[in-house]
């Protein structure tokens, strides 16, 4: 059976840590607020001059190496941003040429927060039937550019990363690796709760994110399960097959609020919202690789990544590690 296998998973944040004590010299916020309603304690910002791209770079190297890929290997490379480069070329074909990569297709996924789950499951798409073999899937983000530094209700939530993984093509047979289901969608009569007032770009003049945080955190709750089921019944399998959640770090008491639908216990998810904030399209691959890395998910685990952003957008996808 042709399956999309995950053989390399690679990340980058910027250096500087931003803690939620930093922001009470800038905002009428603090510490406690921010933790009680977010479980969020720090995140990385980027200093100026340093583009998506650049962030997407490196976690793709470090996807590649994990893998032993080189560019050579690559045909598709799907970058899911919400903050380009520049409004054009996407800056998948930013990376694709500073990688090296000289092949196949390279674009860009808009989605938001779900970017990086839409960007997989096009890229499984096109790896299963559109004659692809190799895929570089990165979710990166500067986020800390559309933000309203002066909203205390959104300027403590977002921040900046990347994440990637090396999606291939394999022959596996029934049970083995790969990505088992996915499921995506949309609902554009919501855009207006959460979006930027203005044009895209992370290294020139842009809007703001907006947000009406309440709204979107009720929506996100019941749109989180009922896609989670649909993946679920689609591979024929149950939450309790789930041996690790990845989900989109937006907020804890989302995360906490997705577990008990599924009557999962906390310790199945994997948080990285405390350290790393909302980053967007990169925060499902940022999560990923970071637990790849400290060796809780193995080969064979069977993963749920899920996520809901702007748009709205939602999705989930289940997949044998
Ligand atoms: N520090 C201190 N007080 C604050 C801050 C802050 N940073 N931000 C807002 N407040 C105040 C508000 O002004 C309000 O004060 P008031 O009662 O005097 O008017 C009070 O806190 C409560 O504000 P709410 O917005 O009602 O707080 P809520 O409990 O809903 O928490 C939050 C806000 C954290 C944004 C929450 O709604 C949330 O997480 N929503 C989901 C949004 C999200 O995660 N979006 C990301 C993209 S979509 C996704 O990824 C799922």
């Amino acid at each position: 059976m042709r399956r999309s296998v995950i053989t390399g998973t690679g990340s980058a944040l910027p250096g500087e840590i931003v803690t939620n004590t930093d922001l009470e010299q800038r905002l009428d916020t603090s510490d406690a607020w921010i933790v009680e309603r977010t479980g969020i304690r720090e995140r990385r910002i980027a200093p100026p001059g340093v583009r998506t791209s650049d962030l997407a770079v490196e976690a793709a190297a470090a996807a590649l190496a994990a893998a032993g890929r080189t560019a050579a290997d690559i045909d598709l490379v799907i970058v899911a941003t919400a903050t380009p480069d520049e409004t054009f070329p996407a800056t998948a074909t930013r990376v694709q040429a500073r990688l090296g990569i000289r092949r196949g297709a390279a674009f860009d996924v808009a989605a938001v927060c779900s970017g990086f789950v839409y960007a997989l499951t096009v890229a499984d798409a096109m790896l299963k039937t559109g004659g692809f073999a190799c895929a570089l899937v990165i979710g990166a983000e500067l986020f800390s550019r559309i933000l309203d530094w002066a909203d205390r209700s959104t300027a403590v939530l977002f921040a900046d990363g990347a994440g990637a993984v090396v999606l291939e093509a394999r022959d596996e047979p029934a049970g083995g690796r790969g990505l088992l289901a996915a499921r995506l969608h949309a609902d554009g009569r919501h855009g207006d709760l959460l979006h930027v007032d203005g044009g895209p770009g992370s290294t020139g003049h842009v809007g703001k994110l907006r947000m009406k945080g309440r709204e979107v955190f009720r929506h996100a709750v019941q749109n989180l399960a009922e896609v989670t089921d649909e993946v679920l019944a689609d591979a024929g399998l149950t939450a309790a097959d789930i041996d690790w959640i990845v989900p989109h770090q937006a907020n804890v008491r989302i995360l906490e609020a997705t577990a008990k639908k599924l009557d999962l216990p906390m310790s199945k998810l994997i948080v990285t919202v405390d350290r790393h904030a909302n980053t967007s399209a990169a925060s499902v691959p940022l999560a990923l690789d970071t637990a790849v890395r400290d060796g809780r998910i193995r080969p064979g685990d069977l993963l749920l990544m899920e996520a809901m952003g702007g748009g709205f957008t939602w999705g989930a996808v289940l997949l044998r590690y």
